[in-house]
């Protein structure tokens, strides 16, 4: 009998995880190593949520609490909805996890059967194909293009959607393009799905406060209120509040849904972090000032990078709405030879020659299953993103035919 489950032949580790650690192995081993692979804010944790931990320890705050959460983050998370999203709903429709990923994963969990679809826009996050495999759903990636700034149309959505469509997985602004979809644009997907009354949505909003340019983020359930019974808005606090290690995601939906995916978490991890609990209240009730501060340093870092990185042969870089990743095509360098002597036939090897001839990592475009592409995330300083950049040109720049 074989260890492994045949479920886990199915997927694959994360390749983000993946080049991080490249990157740090390479750098351990005393090499001069950029790594803009790294799916999180350089900022610190703002100090007033710090302090709540702090005090939260303090008054002893150290026990199991509720599986899906305490009262108080649950009241703060409808608070939020409200206020920002014009989403009406109470305590028992939140679910609290372990990062927005343990809250997609739970959904997933909880719904899918063998033969259910689930249609994911390409470029996509990485993890959303393999938690529908594992989860035992079929993943149905529907292709935006670079035409659209890598948005999915309305007929390519409905192009994907079968009569075994249980989801479909929105992502604005994305990662790995930075791609915000305006009112607009989403409300012409929501028209598709009022075509199709037995898809349900799972509206990933992880990026809902970095948005840039006056960019106005908006949510499936808010732009088409009819969606509102089958659908799932999901978010956390890991990007726009700098708290990717507290591991807290939140969800709100139909009660139903909510009390699945409690069973799910209720018999995999049970509650998440109590202290991170008391701090993910302070997140979302404190000041957020930081935010707009934060945004200011990363739009002038997206344009730094656009600029260097569409002054690169080869290289074309679209302007995203949001999140800090920008998605550029390496069309141009398809079939080119490296200084180094790589030829470079697609993405990944691309991203290899990269790394070994410049130290620069960079995630390649096929892991978020759009090619031939790259993904730069800016979340580090200015002076590490125009030593990167310059070393991609000079890399670009020193290939020949
Ligand atoms: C689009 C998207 N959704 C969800 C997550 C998960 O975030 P968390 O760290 O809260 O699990 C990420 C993290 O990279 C993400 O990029």
């Amino acid at each position: 009998m074989k260890l492994l489950s045949d479920t886990l032949d199915r997927v694959k580790p994360s390749p983000t995880i993946a080049v991080t650690n490249k990157a740090q192995e390479l750098k351990a081993a005393g090499h001069d190593v950029i790594g803009l692979g790294a799916g999180e804010p350089d900022f610190d944790t703002p100090q007033h949520i710090k302090d709540a931990a702090v005090v939260a320890i303090a008054m002893g705050k150290t026990k199991y609490t509720a599986v899906d959460g305490i009262k108080e983050l649950k009241e703060a998370v409808c608070a939020k909805f409200k206020r920002d999203n014009k989403l009406s709903y109470e305590p028992n429709q939140v679910s609290v996890s372990s990062g927005g990923k343990q809250i997609l994963y739970n959904a997933l969990m909880a719904t899918l059967n063998e033969g259910d679809e689930v249609v994911i826009p390409a470029p996509y996050w990485v993890s959303y194909p393999d938690m529908v495999l594992l989860a035992g759903g079929t993943p149905v990636i529907a292709q935006a293009s670079v035409q659209t700034n890598y948005k999915l149309t309305a007929d390519q959505l409905e192009a994907a959607i079968t009569p075994n469509t249980k989801w479909f997985i929105f992502n604005s602004p994305s990662n790995p393009t930075g791609a915000g979809y305006t009112w607009d644009e989403l409300k012409e997907l929501t028209d598709v799905l009022m075509r199709h009354p037995h898809v349900w949505v799972m509206s990933d909003d992880m990026y809902e406060f970095l948005a840039y340019d006056g960019f106005k983020f908006c949510t499936p359930a808010e732009v088409e209120p009819r969606l509102y019974d089958r659908t799932l808005t999901t978010n956390g606090v890991s990007k726009a509040y700098a708290m990717t290690g507290w591991r807290i995601g939140y969800a709100a939906g139909p009660v139903e849904l909510i009390a699945a995916m409690r069973k799910v978490q209720s018999q995999s991890t049970s509650n998440p972090c109590t202290i991170s609990q008391w701090a993910a209240v302070e997140a979302l009730n404190g000041q957020h000032d930081f935010i707009a501060d934060n945004n200011e340093i990363f739009v002038r870092r997206r344009n730094l990078v656009v600029d260097m990185l569409n002054a690169a042969e080869g290289i074309s870089c679209p302007v995203p709405e949001g999140a800090f990743y920008v998605y550029p095509s390496i069309s141009g360098v398809i079939g080119k030879t490296s200084a180094g002597g790589t030829k470079i036939e697609n993405d990944e090897i691309f991203a290899n020659a990269l790394l070994e001839e410049t130290g620069v990592a960079v995630v390649f475009g096929a892991a978020f299953g759009l090619s031939p592409n790259f993904r730069v995330s800016y979340a580090t300083s200015d002076e590490a993103l125009k030593e990167a950049c310059a070393r991609i040109q000079t890399f670009c720049a020193s290939m020949t035919d």
